[in-house]
């Protein structure tokens, strides 16, 4: 019999997510809350906020699912697998006090620095502080210290920029994080996790500047591929030792996290990995460059860990890379221009010669037989073949071949590891 999972969300990332249950081997009817136009092409999208725990365990009691997915961050801090799991319900997604690992950057800190894990010096301030900014850069890293939908970070040289950031970051949160900065290169580790161990997922490198060559505003994420080479069996292990093993004995005696902790980091030009951020969910574009290549079914991966017995679990990895490029609306990250018709190739799958591309939706809808923007990352496209290179221009000639007015794409995805 079908397995019945629900899916929170509605971006690429949930898009990915659906794809990859729907792909695997276990047949499996997939519901999403609220969903976007490519979602409802796999499963069934029903119209509740996965901000109201109420609505979420209601929809739950009317379908039963078997496992309940919580795509981004802001319902887990907002307590909904807290709700679900008190009614019953397996959910992939840790408690809200484990949320607060991205909700609250101040926790987090305090909690790297008690457990000595490598990450940058920091402080934070408040409006009655006195600052000599002199100490902390250039460049300054500001940080929002709750959630700021990927864009709550400025690196500014431009002092004046900075203290405009700092206001702002006050004005929203009454405190502020400056971080000393960090240089290397960025990298994502997406570790499975439950009280029984973790899994790591390919190593990834986001795209977070709007811009080719990497300027402009921060985004929520431009492109991804994986596996990014940065992360050698070496880093690797040195992540595992530093970082997710003091983590995973934390969260432990802490009740155990069951979900995905996605571990933001630098890698200094020795090789020594310090953490940027922690997250409490799959990264956006990160999931869609990253469960193409997972081999075992990922219902079974999420059961696993929703469940406690992730270490029963045998990862296995298919060979090859994948590269992501996301299509965003005019205007984006400061304003997105939506609610206009994407034509072109977008039907979900296509296969050729050298591999495959997906088309995961992000912010997309149906209105009357026609696909129309509904958000600043629109599309995100992949290509998926046997090396990093072919897998890119894969994902590049699929773009090319979709219109959206206005709508434009970063043209140096994967440059580092393309070097
Ligand atoms: N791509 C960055 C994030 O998901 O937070």
């Amino acid at each position: 019999m079908a397995k019945r999972v629900l899916v929170l969300g509605s971006g690429g990332r949930e898009h990915a997510i659906v794809h990859a249950l729907s792909s695997g081997s276990n047949s499996v009817d997939v519901h999403s809350a609220p969903g976007n136009a490519g979602t409802a092409m796999l499963g069934t999208n029903h119209d509740v906020d996965p901000m109201d725990p109420a609505a979420v365990c209601d929809l739950a009691e009317r379908i039963s699912p078997d496992l309940v997915v919580v795509g981004p961050e802001a319902p887990l801090v907002n307590g909904v697998s807290d709700h679900l799991r008190a009614a019953g319900v397996a959910v992939f997604g840790p408690s809200s006090k484990l949320a607060q690992l991205e909700g609250d950057k101040g926790f987090a800190k305090s909690i790297m620095s008690s457990l000595g894990i490598p990450t940058s010096s920091s402080v934070i301030i408040g409006p009655d502080d006195d600052l000599d900014l002199d100490l902390h850069g250039p460049p300054w890293v500001v940080k929002h210290l709750g959630l700021a939908g990927g864009k709550g970070v400025s690196v500014t040289n431009d002092l004046e920029e900075a203290i405009s950031a700092i206001k702002s970051a006050i004005e929203k949160d009454g405190e502020v994080l400056l971080e000393s900065f960090l240089s290397g290169e960025e990298a994502s580790i997406l570790a499975i996790m439950d009280e029984s161990g973790y899994h790591t997922l390919p190593a990834s490198q986001d795209h977070k500047r709007v811009g080719d060559g990497d300027v402009g505003p921060n985004t929520g994420g431009m492109g991804a591929y994986a596996p990014a080479p940065v992360i050698t069996e070496e880093v690797l292990e040195r992540v595992r030792v530093r970082i997710l093993d003091p983590m995973h004995a934390w969260t432990v005696l802490q009740g155990g996290f069951r979900g995905c902790l996605y571990v933001g980091l630098m890698i200094d030009a020795v090789g020594d990995p310090y953490v940027v951020e922690f997250n409490v969910r799959l990264g956006d574009p990160e999931a869609q460059a990253t469960l193409p290549l997972l081999q075992t079914d990922l219902f079974e991966v999420f059961l696993a860990s929703a469940e406690g017995r992730v270490n029963e679990i045998n990862l296995q990895i298919i060979e090859g890379a994948c590269a992501t490029v996301v299509l965003a609306s005019e205007g984006y990250p400061n304003s997105s221009v939506v609610g206009r018709v994407i034509c072109g190739a977008i039907d979900e799958q296509f296969s050729s010669a050298t591999g495959r591309t997906i088309v995961h939706h992000g912010g997309t809808t149906m209105e009357d037989r026609q696909l129309i923007s509904t958000g600043g990352r629109v599309l995100a496209v992949t290509g998926h073949a046997d090396d990093l290179a072919k897998a890119v221009s894969l994902a590049y000639e699929r773009i090319d071949m979709i219109d959206l007015e206005g709508g434009f794409y970063r043209h140096d995805i994967a440059h580092r590891a393309l070097r």
